[in-house]
């Protein structure tokens, strides 16, 4: 069954508790709560203490993705607020190996993400260890840009290679998901597609993630 994870970097931050209710009640997945630190991208948004509030009001896990430089510096307490499944960027530091260890060793969900210029050949000394491989699909740091459709073909590339090679890594996708894209992307082999303005920036959340939960399961 493919994932739907709404990112709440698009939600109104004023009604963020109400948002996500909506988007849960309307059927989603995860919760990807998008961390940028203004150094490994270019944008800040949120930190520790949204996860730690959002936290007791959903049921549904959180998937923290940390766009943020020394991520070593802060994975403990993402955990210790609650978050689920931590994923950390290849490009963040040389350290990506004892970052996913980290995260295993608490009992959470560890993630490895790629930017879009990065080559899955950085996967290769992690891939076995991972939960998820998060392939970004636009350049990290904001949300409603447009999907690079150039990353088709990457994400099939790396459905072939975890099925041949039986890892049980799940590819999520993140960035420019629509609802007149998201049946593609599942069809080149991502289980989570993330999708942030398509759902928070719709007028109509609820509407928004059951048209994108169809388009996927197609
Ligand atoms: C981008 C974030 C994404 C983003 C997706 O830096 O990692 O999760 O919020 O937003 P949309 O779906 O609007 O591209
Ligand atoms: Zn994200």
């Amino acid at each position: 069954m493919k994932k739907l994870a709404p990112s709440i970097l698009s939600a109104d931050f004023a009604r963020l508790g109400e948002e996500i209710r909506a988007v849960e009640a309307a059927g989603a997945d995860l919760i990807h709560v998008d961390v940028a630190d203004g150094h490994f991208v270019p944008n800040i948004t949120v930190g520790v203490p949204v996860v730690e509030a959002i936290r007791p009001i959903t049921a549904l896990e959180l998937d923290v993705h940390l766009m943020i430089a020394a991520p070593e510096r802060y994975l403990d307490a993402f955990m210790d607020a609650g978050g689920d499944i931590i994923t950390v960027h290849a490009e963040a530091g040389p350290h990506v190996h004892r970052l996913i260890q980290r995260i295993r060793e608490r009992g959470k969900k560890a993630g490895v993400s790629l930017n879009p210029g990065t080559p899955l050949s950085s996967l290769d000394h992690v891939l076995a260890e991972v939960d998820l491989v998060l392939l970004m699909s636009v350049n990290p740091g904001f949300g409603g840009q447009r999907f690079i459709r150039s990353m088709l073909p990457k994400i099939a590339a790396l459905r072939e290679r975890i099925d041949r090679e039986r890892h049980r890594a799940l590819i999520e996708v993140d960035g420019g998901v629509k609802v007149d894209n998201a049946a593609e992307i599942a069809r080149a082999g991502a289980d989570i597609l993330v999708a942030g303005s398509a759902i928070f920036g719709s007028g109509d959340v609820a509407g928004a993630v059951k048209r994108l939960k169809e388009a996927i399961a197609r």
